[in-house]
């Protein structure tokens, strides 16, 4: 598919059909991450594949309890990806305090999106997640207490049919400008 309608096509998920994900699909997801740009080819980024079905549901019963009910339908997911920022390289914390820019956050945030985009081409949808209990993931899956995930990735197959309507977004008028602001 052209790379513009791809984007086009992508949309959150929210309902995954009962359907494993293969493993080489999710390699290909994570070479499109691999090969994201990043601050000083800092590459700030880890992830951790939570593939296995009794594993994920342990996962997504502690990580969207609560205050994070919001998020329980993650629980269709056959596939969390959890997305954890590593510290990026001398160069670019320094150029980043100068310039106010937390660039791993930009960095981790390219790396993500490659890794969706890679899927959506792969037949596989995605959500985004930032609204999760952190603690809970960090000790079921031994990530060290100081380490901060960003986010996860919601993956796995869905029906296209039960999607929502059109993207709702501004208008490009609203969003971009040439030559002045
Ligand atoms: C950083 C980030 C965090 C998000 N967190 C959540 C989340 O916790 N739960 C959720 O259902 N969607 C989450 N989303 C998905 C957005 O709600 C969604 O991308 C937006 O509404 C646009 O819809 P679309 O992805 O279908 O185009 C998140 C998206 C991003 C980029």
């Amino acid at each position: 598919m052209a790379l513009l309608d791809l984007i086009k096509h992508r949309k959150s998920v929210r309902d995954f059909l009962d359907r494993p994900v293969e493993r080489e699909k999710i390699m290909m997801c994570l070479e499109a991450a691999r090969l994201a740009p990043s601050e000083s080819n800092s590459q700030p980024w880890r992830f951790v594949v939570v593939d296995d079905k009794q594993l994920k549901d342990k996962l997504c019963d502690a990580a969207f309890s609560n205050i994070y009910w919001i998020n329980s339908f993650c629980k269709t997911a056959p596939v969390i990806v959890v997305v954890i920022s590593e510290k990026s390289k001398f160069l670019a914390r320094i150029g980043g305090i100068f310039r106010g820019i937390k660039y791993y956050l930009i960095d981790i945030g390219i790396a993500g999106e490659h890794f969706v985009l890679e899927a959506e081409d792969l037949g596989l949808g995605t959500c985004w997640i930032g609204w999760f209990n952190e603690r809970a993931v960090k000790s079921i899956l031994n990530i060290p207490q100081h380490k901060k995930i960003d986010n996860l990735i919601a993956l796995g197959y869905y029906n296209r049919e039960k999607l929502g309507p059109e993207h709702s977004r501004e208008p490009i008028e609203k969003i971009a400008s040439f030559n002045s602001y």
